[in-house]
């Protein structure tokens, strides 16, 4: 039974062509029952049991959910257990103490693999250390690290003692590194000395120190010796190397705290938004049962697999699904801290093919940097291993989507195309890799009992085809329980607008426009901040993008509205092309043709300004705010944050010349 939507094999229908999951991926996939959908539906909020029960508990619950108190919904809440615990010493006892846990692929080509035994002795000396040091439980500690083991097992060292960890980007600044120590008064700081970036060394201590000089609290700090050079990285008091610590503790074991279901597991901070940053709250629980549940039905991760998510730790994505989701389901979870054309651009298939990867989970601005590239590199390793494909991050549109299907996945593989956010914790909408059939370009409909629908200003639904806000109605485990120390923010960032709490009916607002088609597929357009208004018609700036992106040779776009003298919305496209391809007539009037046949003349671009590359954030998202500042000629912010800042200028001459 594949054919819940009534396409059994690859079909063309009005929203496009459709791709039954394949009858082989079927047979072996962990969830493929099509009743799983209805078993949901009308069984909530007891079917989230499912989820809880891939877990070991402590003391077990009685309740799946409290709502008395909504939006502040508490799940499995009179359960204990521990995060560290599940992840590690279960699998221990079930005896898979040999078993790969993390296999690490360093920048610099090293190597090295932890056994669920080896993880387990060293998160326990470094729990050990870190207690003896002063950490209690309920202390935050913050963690800034790059992608080197000693991350995962700072996060499971706290999860151990019962301490919420709060991992803030290798990447980001000393200042930005202040501000969430602030927010969280967090007085402890795991870093370290630097780490290489395309074998050039970066000083990561010296940010770490000044932002140490920027606070108010005292900071116990432990540093790693990443770089393995002469120079001192322990300073002053209160600092300790890692591996000084790991010798004063050596073989020491801690008991994982039990911790009950509500207690908070990690803060993470969200990206890339103006002023304070939101600390967004996640619970031990349900959070934990929701990523293994996600990791096991939408990733269809099996213990014996090699699992691989291109992620960084640093971002919710590498918490999720790098160390929680994978680790608690006891499989061997693919750990890379380099580039992915670094020494050369088929450096991720040379470790997909080394490693026989079974499952590989990337971002679209990957996946469209792999197409620009070409499918020679690619092409010159046996990718044969991959079972299943993801996506998460952004929407994708149907050309990446089809070409990471058929050169990374030798075309049989599904390709799901997962859609979430920091704040739902794990995956909430995505086809079943098992059931459900697979529309390019469409996330898919939501999960066995997530309430996600599209709305409009008043709150109700959309027709199929309309361009609405998507929101989720019911609570789901794996949500933000609140903003750090910020109740009220909590509520009104993401209650308030769709909720009505005088009938007691709560709604989530996730800040994304999203559209539903009448096999209830959702296709996330993009953020409510990235709608264009033209002549009184709402234009989903991701919509046109797509349509850009689909013109032969574009390997990818970035659309934004300029104003113009009389009060119009021009709309502006950035455009970077495929090797081979140049900016000439024939692509523009793809480009063109592309469009209108899309969403119609109404979205034509005003200008096309081509650019070798579009200026990005480190965690990958195109920095449309600043493309917008540029196409209206306005003083630019702090480019900084740019993993290319160096674009920019080539971008305003563009424009110069254009105008
Ligand atoms: C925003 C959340 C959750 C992992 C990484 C990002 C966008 C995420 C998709 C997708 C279209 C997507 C949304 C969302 N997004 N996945 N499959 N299709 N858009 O986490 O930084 O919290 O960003 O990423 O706009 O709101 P985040």
């Amino acid at each position: 039974m594949v054919d819940r939507n009534g396409w059994g094999r690859d079909a063309s229908t009005s929203s496009g062509t459709t791709h039954a999951p394949p009858e082989s991926f079927v047979e072996q996939a962990n969830v493929s029952d099509p009743g799983v959908h209805d078993e949901f539906e009308t069984n909530w909020p007891d079917c989230w049991e499912r989820a809880a029960a891939l877990l070991s508990w402590d003391e077990p619950y009685e309740t799946v959910l409290a709502d008395g108190d909504a939006p502040f919904y508490r799940w499995f809440a009179d359960g204990r257990l521990n995060a560290s615990y599940n992840c590690l010493d279960r699998h221990l006892e079930s005896g898979r103490k040999n078993h790969a846990a993390i296999r690490w692929e360093g920048k610099r080509g090293e190597r090295r693999t932890y056994t669920y035994r080896d993880l387990y002795v060293e998160v326990n000396e470094f729990a050990a250390a870190l207690r003896d040091r002063g950490v209690e439980e309920d202390d935050v500690v913050t963690i800034y690290l790059p992608m080197i083991p000693e991350l995962p097992i700072a996060m499971l060292a706290c999860a151990r003692i019962g301490a919420p960890h709060s991992v803030v980007f290798a990447g980001l600044s000393a200042d930005a590194l202040a501000t969430r120590m602030d927010a969280a008064d967090s007085e402890y700081l795991v870093t370290c000395d630097g780490y290489y970036r395309r074998g050039d060394a970066f000083n990561q201590k010296s940010k770490a120190d000044n932002a140490r000089i920027a606070l108010e609290q005292d900071v116990r700090t432990v540093v790693v010796d990443r770089l393995g050079d002469d120079l001192p990285h322990v300073l002053g008091d209160d600092e300790w190397d890692y591996h000084d610590l790991r010798d004063e503790f050596a073989g020491e074991t801690v008991a994982p705290v039990s911790r009950g279901a509500e207690d908070m597991l990690f803060l993470m901070y969200t990206s890339g938004t103006t002023g304070e940053p939101k600390g967004v709250v996640h619970s031990t629980g349900g959070y934990l049962a929701h990523v293994a549940w996600t990791s096991h039905a939408v990733l269809d991760v099996k213990p014996d697999d090699t699992y691989w998510c291109a992620a960084d730790i640093g971002w919710i994505t590498g918490h999720s699904y790098i160390v929680y989701g994978p680790l608690a389901l006891g499989t061997t979870t693919v750990m890379y801290e380099g580039t992915p054309d670094y020494p050369d651009r088929d450096r991720l298939w040379e470790i997909v093919d080394r490693n026989a990867v079974d499952v590989f989970y990337t971002a679209p601005t990957a996946i469209r940097a792999f197409m620009k590239w070409g499918s020679d590199y690619p092409g010159d390793h046996d990718l044969s291993s991959l079972r299943l494909l993801g996506t998460v991050g952004e929407p994708i549109s149907p050309r990446p989507w089809n070409w990471y299907r058929e050169h990374i996945g030798g075309g049989d593989c599904p390709v799901v195309d997962t859609w979430w956010q920091t704040e739902t914790g794990a995956v909430t909408i995505s086809t079943l890799p098992g059931i459900d059939a697979m529309k390019p370009g469409s996330a898919g409909p939501p999960l066995p009992g997530i309430d996600a629908r599209v709305v409009d200003e008043a709150g109700d639904d959309v027709a199929p085809g309309e361009t609405g806000y998507l929101t989720i109605g019911r609570p789901w485990p794996g949500m933000a329980r609140t903003l750090y120390d910020n109740d009220e923010r909590f509520v009104a960032e993401y209650w308030r607008r769709f909720s009505e709490p005088a009938s007691d009916d709560w709604r989530y607002f996730s800040g994304d426009t999203a559209r539903v088609d009448e096999d209830g597929y959702i296709t996330v357009l993009g953020r409510v901040d990235d709608v264009i208004s033209v002549s009184g018609h709402r234009l989903g700036t991701v919509e046109i993008e797509s349509a850009i992106a689909d013109a032969d040779g574009v390997a990818e776009a970035a659309v934004v509205g300029r104003s113009s003298e009389t009060g119009e919305t021009d709309i502006y496209a950035y455009v970077s092309t495929e090797s081979g391809h140049d900016s000439g007539r024939e692509i523009r009037r793809a480009i063109r043709d592309n469009v209108e046949s899309a969403i119609g003349p109404l979205a034509r671009p005003e200008a096309v300004i081509f650019t070798p590359e579009l200026p990005k954030t480190r965690s990958g998202k195109i920095m449309r705010r600043l493309l917008e500042d540029v196409a209206n000629g306005e003083e630019l912010g702090d480019t900084s944050a740019l993993r290319n800042p160096e674009i920019v200028g080539e971008i305003q001459a563009e424009i110069g010349d254009a105008d």
